[in-house]
């Protein structure tokens, strides 16, 4: 159930369905997810690389959860192609082009769907030969048939339904709401 002051943050007219994860929920296990990352990266540099806009609140509570040195940066990937299929490939709007050759790079994404986005960056990635190279999502909808690397950090399993809210947007609204949330179809 959402607060009467979470209702008056959405746009008017928004059914929401059900609440998939509550704040509660995300904060515990975004917790252990940057215990279960520390612990994974005993020595080196950690380069998060979070991937707007999605993961922007999923990267920002989790950084404040792993006990380790790390580092900071951001990609910004939109996918083209035509009608509703992706053509599988992504155009960089954003890259740090930050030097990765020593580093742990630890990409960070909000939802795993098809897999597209992942398949297409990871390779970009793995080309600029970083120390090592994993995915950490929030959530993942195992639906995706082919994924070049599976995720080795994923906070939940989501339903495959379209969700919002923890930084998922439909037509770039919702980011804000604590709570990823089902909005009727
Ligand atoms: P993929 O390339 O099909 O795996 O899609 C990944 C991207 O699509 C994510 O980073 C999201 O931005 C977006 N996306 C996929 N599923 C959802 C959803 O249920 N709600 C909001 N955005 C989604
Ligand atoms: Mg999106």
């Amino acid at each position: 159930m959402l607060v009467e002051s979470e209702i008056r943050s959405l746009k008017e007219g928004t059914e929401v369905t059900e609440v998939i994860f509550d704040a509660g929920a995300i904060a515990k296990r975004v917790a252990e997810l940057g215990r279960e990352i520390a612990e994974a990266y005993p020595d080196g540099d950690l380069l998060l690389l979070g991937l707007l806009k999605g993961s922007f609140i999923f990267l920002g509570d989790l950084v404040r959860n792993i006990p380790r040195p790390h580092q900071v940066d951001f990609m910004v990937a939109s996918s083209y192609g035509s009608g509703t299929t992706s053509s599988g490939n992504v155009r960089l709007l954003y890259d740090p082009e930050t030097d990765i050759g020593n580093r742990h790079v630890l990409l960070v994404e909000d939802i795993v769907d098809s897999g597209n986005t992942l398949n297409n960056l990871i390779h970009l990635l793995q080309a600029r030969e970083p120390r090592s190279l994993e995915i950490a999502t929030l959530l993942h909808k195992r639906i995706a048939n082919k994924l070049d690397r599976e995720p080795r950090f994923v906070g939940f399993d989501a339903p495959k339904k379209f969700l919002v809210g923890y930084g998922l947007d439909l037509a770039e609204d919702y980011r804000h709401l604590p709570h990823v949330v089902a909005l009727k179809e």
